[in-house]
């Protein structure tokens, strides 16, 4: 059976990583997530005190950023240095938008995550990827969630993970960086013309991967 090529968008908290990454080892195919890329390259910028956007762009220039998958987790590394944890703290969320304005960081990962994806089994998910990084996917997914029900679920896994966070800073937050993400020039968050809506307000993990499956199957049918 062709291997397809899969690609899921959407909001920040809607599930697409978990679900995206649960497809993937379903199907035997690699999963790529676009936004380790881009949160990578925001903590290297905040190695140096005044990052600038041509200091950011040689960072995503530089083309370092690998990207791992093994017992269900991915890593991500820097020029060498894992920062798979460190990748996911508030102060990285709360700058990549900012990061990921810069059109010749887009420039930069967009090619990279094309090479990634050339020999198709796939499953690769971000914001422009339907859009703009992969417009021949044979399946496009965009997943979304209520705002409550996204800053809901991040929330949980940061207080998990120890970070003291109020609920209400946390959906400001997650609002403020899908709107950047909406409202940049260069590749936004949209939903392609051709893409699937699957809203997972109510859907459990399970529920949206078994309908991105059967999706799956209905494609490969006709490719
Ligand atoms: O996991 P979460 O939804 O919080 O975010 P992410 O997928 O790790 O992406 C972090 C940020 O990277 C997004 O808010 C976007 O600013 C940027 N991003 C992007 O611009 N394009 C992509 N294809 C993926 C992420
Ligand atoms: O990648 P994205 O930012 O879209 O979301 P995620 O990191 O995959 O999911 C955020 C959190 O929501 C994770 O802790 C998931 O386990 C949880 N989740 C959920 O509770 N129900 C869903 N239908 C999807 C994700």
């Amino acid at each position: 059976m062709k291997k397809l090529v899969i690609a899921i968008d959407g909001p920040a908290g809607a599930g697409k990583s978990t679900v995206a990454r649960i497809v993937a080892q379903c199907l035997g195919y690699v999963y790529i997530d676009t936004g380790a890329m881009y949160r990578a390259v925001a903590w290297q910028a905040l190695q140096s005190a005044k990052p600038t956007a041509e200091t950011i762009a040689e960072i995503a220039a530089a083309g370092n950023i690998e990207l791992t998958y093994a017992d269900g987790k991915t890593s991500v590394r820097i020029a060498g240095k894992d920062v798979s944890e460190a990748i996911r703290t508030p102060r990285v969320s709360n700058m990549v938008s900012e990061v990921a304005q810069i059109p010749a960081v887009r420039q930069h990962l967009l090619a990279l995550q094309r090479r990634m994806a050339e020999s198709g089994g796939v499953v690769m998910d971000g914001r422009d990827i339907g859009s703009h990084v992969l417009p021949n996917a044979d399946l496009k997914i965009f997943l979304t969630a209520s705002i409550d029900e996204r800053a809901r679920r991040r929330w949980l896994e940061l207080t998990a993970k120890g970070y003291q966070i109020d609920l209400g800073q946390l959906k400001t937050d997650i609002a403020c960086r899908d709107k950047k993400d909406c409202e940049r020039k260069t590749a936004p968050l949209i939903q392609a013309e051709d893409a699937v809506l699957i809203d997972t307000t109510q859907l459990s993990i399970n529920g949206a991967v078994e309908a991105i499956l059967k999706l799956c199957e209905q494609r490969s049918a006709h490719v």
